[in-house]
């Protein structure tokens, strides 16, 4: 297997994520030029536009010219047939747009979300939402950092140092209404919706009465949110590797801890900690991510992480997404 030089790969992410941006945002000038401006995919809560695929085009050249050896999978490849499995090989995981409906709307929250996995593990994320200028980036081992338009200088993730969490009552969460709206999806989201939000004073059973929810429609910017310390949690089912690779390396560098499923959490919580991201997790579709813990002295809280994850998980009705 051919060897990465990660710091030179992190470097060239953020030129491309920069490049990438510019064509969002000239992309958005021009994109009611064709009637709606926007295709349909799955349904009509799945979009994709003519700066999409450019985007996408654009990144997947660059690197093929940079680093002609390696992997390349991206929603829009993906979509058009190209599905390439996810090997050891040095890979790059990209989503050229996450946000699409956002961007469709003109709502800020869309990025360019580039993750890059080596040896299956995701090792170098980078998103970058040029509406906002927010970028984030992250190297294994190396930390996660961010700049935005009112910081140009790069500061460390999270932002300041983790408060505790004792429960969800101080808790601001982030899930999504994504595009599965069967009517069987719709009802475990929203019996775990109630289940997270309900005031159980009133009746509503296991009700956590969490503090707040967000749903910016992007995952990646959800995860950002989460490595800052700006969101608590975020979970969601049904999205894949390209909306979650680079979050997943920015969020886990910043502390956060990252699980999968019902069932891997319930296996991760009791094996050692942080878990790992595994390619199963990475691939699995069911994502959950919990920010960076302190205790009362400000020293990381890793039971405490265990203990949202558990308390969350409990609130949830799991599914298979389609
Ligand atoms: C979507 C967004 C959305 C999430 C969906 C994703 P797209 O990505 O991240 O927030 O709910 O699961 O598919 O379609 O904008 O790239
Ligand atoms: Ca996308």
């Amino acid at each position: 297997m051919s060897t990465v030089n990660l710091d030179e790969i992190l470097e060239f992410a953020v030129e491309i994520a920069h490049q990438a941006g510019k064509a969002i945002t000239e992309g958005s000038e021009t994109r009611f030029k064709n009637a709606a401006g926007f295709d349909e995919k799955k349904n009509t809560a799945d979009l994709v536009t003519e700066t999409d695929q450019n985007t996408e085009k654009l990144v997947y050249e660059a690197i093929q010219k940079r680093y002609p050896d390696h992997q390349f999978i991206g929603e829009e490849s993906w979509a058009a047939g190209k599905q390439a499995k996810l090997t050891d090989a040095p890979t790059w995981i990209i989503d050229p747009i996450d946000g699409t409906t956002n961007f469709v709307k003109g709502f800020p929250f869309v990025c360019i979300s580039i993750g890059f996995v080596y040896k299956s593990e995701p090792v170098i994320g980078v998103i970058f939402a040029p509406f906002l200028g927010y970028l984030y980036a992250a190297k294994k081992g190396g930390g996660a950092y961010m700049t935005s338009p009112l910081h140009p200088e790069r500061r460390s993730l999270p932002l300041v140092q983790p408060p505790p969490l004792p429960s969800f009552k101080q808790a601001l969460i982030a899930f999504e209404w994504g595009s599965d709206r069967s009517k069987e999806v719709m009802a475990q989201k929203t019996r775990t919706f109630e289940r997270l939000t309900g005031d159980p004073a009133s009746g509503v059973e296991g009700g956590e009465m969490a503090l707040g929810v967000r749903s910016i429609g992007s995952a990646a910017l959800n995860f950002a949110h989460v490595a800052s310390g700006s969101l608590d949690v975020y979970w969601e089912i049904g999205c894949w590797a390209w909306d979650v690779c680079a979050g997943m390396v920015i969020a886990k560098e910043a502390g956060c801890a990252v699980v999968g499923s019902k069932a891997h959490a319930q296996n991760a919580v009791s094996s050692s900690w942080p878990p790992v991201v595994s390619p199963e997790v990475l691939t699995g579709r069911k994502y959950l991510v919990v920010r960076a813990i302190g205790d009362k002295e400000g020293k990381v809280d890793a039971d405490a992480q265990k203990r949202i994850i558990q308390t969350f998980y409990q609130a949830v009705d799991e599914w298979d997404p389609k």
